[in-house]
């Protein structure tokens, strides 16, 4: 029951939303555009607002649903509801229908922060739209969403009653995003990132 939930995770997560509306709506493979990332900012960039905000929401709910999948299969059980989430993150970024290109999980990982932590990540979430409000950096927002929800998490679960195994799936996942935006991070340091409402200055 665990591994069929922690596999059906996957495979809800692997479906890539921004390619299939990037197919929809202008026939183009959004991996071959803007950034060549198959995630919301990159959508923003080529199609416009509103399909952004509907990939937002998909990819979003792909993470809120496997948090659930994996609650309803182990009974409320923590663990197999995190490993669920985390799943859905790994099926977004290696996605097994679209030839394991997909994208750096951010949406899909705020669906399953929000569910697994809810007050922690909001917080996270307020710092990281107020980054991005300043400094028009996606990624650089992303990234303090993923490393303040850890870090508020570590301290502040007895506060929330969140059980602690969390904040080994957030450090995970965090590492994760880490190393998937390793060529945002590098364009950050030479100033090359571009920022939102800015055409892709370099390609990954
Ligand atoms: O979530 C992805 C975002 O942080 C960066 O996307 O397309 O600018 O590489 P992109």
């Amino acid at each position: 029951m665990g591994i069929a939930a922690v596999i059906v995770s996957y495979l809800i997560g692997a479906v890539s939303f921004s390619y299939l509306i990037g197919q929809l709506l202008k026939k183009l493979d959004i991996r071959d555009h803007g950034s060549g990332n198959a995630g919301a900012t990159n959508t923003l960039r080529v199609l416009g607002v509103g399909p952004a905000i509907v990939v937002l929401l998909l990819d979003c709910a792909k993470g809120i649903a496997a948090v659930w999948i994996g609650f309803a299969a182990g009974g409320g059980d923590p663990v197999l509801a995190a490993l669920c989430g985390s799943a859905a993150v790994v099926g977004h970024n290696w996605p097994v229908f679209f030839g394991f290109r997909g994208g750096k999980g951010v949406a899909t990982t705020i669906g399953v922060l929000a569910t697994l932590v809810f007050w922690t990540a909001l917080a996270a979430g307020i710092i990281a739209i107020l980054t991005i409000a300043v400094t028009r950096y996606v990624s650089l927002g992303s990234l303090l969403f993923m490393i303040g929800t850890t870090l508020l998490t570590a301290v502040l679960h007895p506060v929330f009653n969140y059980p602690f195994v969390y904040v080994y799936f957030l450090a995970a996942l965090t590492i994760l995003s880490l190393w998937r935006h390793s060529s945002n991070i590098k364009k950050l340091m030479n100033g090359t990132e571009s920022k939102l409402g800015e055409k892709v200055k370099s390609k990954e």
